[in-house]
């Protein structure tokens, strides 16, 4: 990559005019965990420095290099192997694309507005002290020197595996302008902002998002919270989701739910679908609703009997539910994965159901499948019951 690196010297360093260096879209094969990496000049007790700030999905972290160490650093930049990197000067700007054979294109923007740019530190410590990354701190998840906290490894974990499969959904550099995402039950506001800061700080990509849970409690913090934060699409509402009225109705991008409660991850699918939400990303948690009906009306097919073993009953209700909810999905013209999103380490409820809006046409073979499946367990799960009452399916 030497090639790419003579232009990065040429841009960055032997270029007074260099504004700022944009560094994304990651490769699958990839092991590269940063999203995208902002190089910009500073200028520190009045010495030029570059200011390298590396971006994944949960958390950043700056570093101001020397002039003469560039080198060093900006090898590792390279290793990253990053698809995309666009070069602005004043002036004029340079997108940079690197091909899967690693050929190096090259195109000119000319005639670009002028931008005066303050090189001070002092711009550094405003971006510190205002929104960019101490959401992690606010939340408590992170202590004051941004490790975090023993007892929230766990919680800190979850929230980074469900943003990388956010990131991996699409390419959002790509997507229309403004991304429009609804999170269902959001509690402490964890996977909120967490969300919230991947799309605006992290890929710098223009967000509405809105947030709701049942409790007025919950809404009131997490309100406060970002009123520090100073992030101004985020809307906070207290509802419960099956009546929540989103402000962008029928143009969600993406509809997201951890551990919804019960029959809440139901109100959240059925709240996506007749909003048309083009990706959904639902990681139920508790089950009591088809366990409740497994055990006081077993279906005359199960093989778990007992009541002594109440364990499986629940177990097998985790499944049943999970899959008349993946299979509802495609009825509605989702494709659906269900994967393991994080280890049972950090949380055993752990089973994520992924869907994609594709059409508007209901198979009729799924919805035999559906139909066989559910009285074969004699249940009536709750989404069916949304989905009939709003009349978005007939079974
Ligand atoms: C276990 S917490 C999950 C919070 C958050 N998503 C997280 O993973 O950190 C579940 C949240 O869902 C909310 N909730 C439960 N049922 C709801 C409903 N029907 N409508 C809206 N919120 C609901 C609860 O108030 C609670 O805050």
């Amino acid at each position: 990559m030497q090639e790419l690196k003579d232009i990065l010297i040429q841009e960055i360093i032997n270029n007074s005019n260099f504004i700022k260096a944009t560094f994304s879209g990651i490769r699958r094969t990839s092991n590269n965990s940063w999203n995208k990496i902002l190089i910009e000049p500073v200028i520190i007790k009045d010495k030029n420095m570059l200011q390298f700030n590396y971006f994944d999905t949960v958390k950043s972290i700056t570093k101001n290099v020397e002039i003469e160490k560039f080198q060093t650093e900006i090898n590792d930049v390279i290793s990253c192997h990053f698809t995309s990197i666009y070069l602005r000067s004043n002036n004029y700007g340079k997108q940079i694309q690197i091909t899967k054979k690693n050929k190096v294109l090259v195109k000119t923007h000319k005639n670009l507005d002028e931008v005066i740019v303050n090189k001070s530190h002092d711009k550094e410590k405003n971006r510190i002290t205002s929104s960019k990354d101490n959401y992690l701190e606010m939340l408590g998840i992170a202590s004051t020197d941004g490790k975090i906290k023993p007892n929230m490894h766990s919680k800190y974990k979850q929230i980074d595996e469900f943003i990388k499969i956010i990131s991996r959904l699409t390419d959002w550099n790509e997507y229309k302008d403004q991304v429009n995402i609804i999170d269902c039950g959001v509690g402490n506001g964890y996977l909120t902002l967490a969300t919230y800061n991947y799309f605006k700080n992290a890929i710098s990509k223009d967000i509405h998002m809105e947030a709701i849970d049942i409790d007025a409690g919950a809404i009131e913090r997490n309100n406060s919270k970002i009123k520090k934060l100073d992030w101004e699409d985020l809307h906070f509402e207290t509802s419960n989701i099956i009546s929540y009225d989103p402000i962008k109705k029928q143009d969600i991008d993406l509809t997201i739910a951890l551990h919804a409660c019960d029959t809440a991850t139901d109100e959240a699918l059925c709240l996506a679908i007749e909003n048309k939400s083009k990706y959904i990303l639902s990681v139920p948690c508790c089950h009591h609703d088809i366990q409740f009906q497994l055990k006081n009306n077993p279906s005359n097919n199960s093989i778990i009997k007992s009541e002594k073993h109440g364990i499986l009953i629940e177990r097998q209700g985790d499944i049943i539910a999970d899959t008349l909810r993946y299979m509802l999905l495609e009825i509605c013209g989702y494709s659906t994965n269900i994967i393991q999103y994080i280890s049972n380490d950090h949380t055993s409820k752990n089973i994520m159901i992924r869907a994609e809006k594709h059409n508007d046409a209901v198979p009729e073979e799924k919805i035999n499948e559906y139909k066989e499946f559910k009285s074969f367990w004699r249940v009536k799960p709750e989404l069916e019951k949304l989905l009939t009452q709003k009349d978005i399916i007939k079974l």
